[in-house]
């Protein structure tokens, strides 16, 4: 295939960065965005925009989506302007946001019945990260659909790596996100120990820093706690739905249950604000 016309659905906060690499890397990107306000910057820089999802695809080669959830994908591929409603042949859906296996199963389905693919493939890493092309992107396809793709992803992404068929990508991409769930609430104990026993919080979170546990997620969730700076890099609420997945797909270990109901807890006050909010949840 010679270079591919991209589209793109979804310029939130990981959306919007991760299309700047595209575009800096000369791919010709059509974008949509369900709140138009944010195609505003695309228009702008002369970047096409579409209506909707089913005004898209068939100007596309391949189409990535980088929404919400399970609900805003089924709305995507099947509502009423949705991708599948253009009765599009021959396209490859990327879907990069963190939604369940089984709703990759099910669109995968839906996808082939038209004769098209479609890839799993949730990102590792934050905003940061997707600024610098330095995501870390674990795919679930088939091997030769995931060899069409990799070129592209690996403008977004340091790596790129497949780890099964269709829903693997977002298995792996769950229990990643549990560990830094289980992680950013171990952080914020840690420094609730020591605070409440007179350890200033920037000294414990300058040791942390220096010891074997130094890493560079504990380094920037301690100095947001230093710095009470609690604006969503990564909201509350999107870890919260991840939890919910993988406790849906059976994970149900002692360190996930008990994450998973600390972060069910915070959601309906903190949901807006970042992952490391829950240090508040837990008596800051
Ligand atoms: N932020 C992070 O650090 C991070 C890291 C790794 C993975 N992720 C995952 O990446 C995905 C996106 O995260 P984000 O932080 O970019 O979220 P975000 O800023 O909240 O953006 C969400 C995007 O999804 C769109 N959307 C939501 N529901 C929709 C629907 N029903 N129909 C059409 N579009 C819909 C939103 O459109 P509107 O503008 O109209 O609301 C927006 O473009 C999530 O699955 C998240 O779990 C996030």
């Amino acid at each position: 295939m010679n270079t591919p016309n991209i589209g793109w659905i979804g310029l939130g906060k990981m959306g919007t960065p991760m299309t700047q690499q595209l575009l800096k890397s000369g791919y010709n990107l059509i974008v949509y965005n369900r709140t138009k306000e944010k195609e505003a910057a695309f228009q702008a820089m002369g970047i096409g925009t579409a209506p909707s999802p089913a005004a898209l695809v068939n100007q596309t080669d391949f189409i990535f989506l980088m929404v919400t959830d399970d609900q805003a994908v089924r709305e995507i591929f099947s509502g009423e302007d949705g991708l599948l409603r253009a009765r599009p042949t021959g396209k490859i859906f990327i879907n990069m946001s963190t939604v369940s296996p089984d709703v990759s199963k099910e669109m995968a389905a839906e996808c082939r019945k038209y004769g098209n693919e479609y890839v799993d493939a949730p990102v590792s890493g934050s905003v940061k990260q997707a600024t610098e092309g330095q995501l870390v992107i674990m795919v679930g396809a088939e091997e030769k659909t995931f060899l069409q793709v990799k070129p592209v992803l690996d403008r977004i992404g340091r790596l790129s790596l497949r780890v099964g068929p269709t829903g693997a990508g977002n298995t792996a991409k769950l229990a990643i996100n549990t560990l830094l769930a289980i992680c950013s609430q171990g952080l914020s104990e840690a420094v609730l120990f020591a605070k409440h026993n007179g350890i200033a919080v920037d000294d414990f979170t300058q040791l942390l820093n220096h010891s074997a546990l130094g890493s560079p997620y504990f380094k920037i969730k301690g100095d947001a706690i230093v710095q009470k700076n609690f604006q969503p890099a990564f909201a509350l609420k999107h870890i919260a739905k991840d939890l919910r997945l993988a406790h849906d797909k059976g994970l149900t270990t002692p360190l996930a249950i008990e994450t998973y109901q600390t972060f069910q807890e915070a959601e309906p006050t903190l949901g807006e604000e970042d992952i490391i909010a829950v240090f508040k949840s837990l008596g800051a």
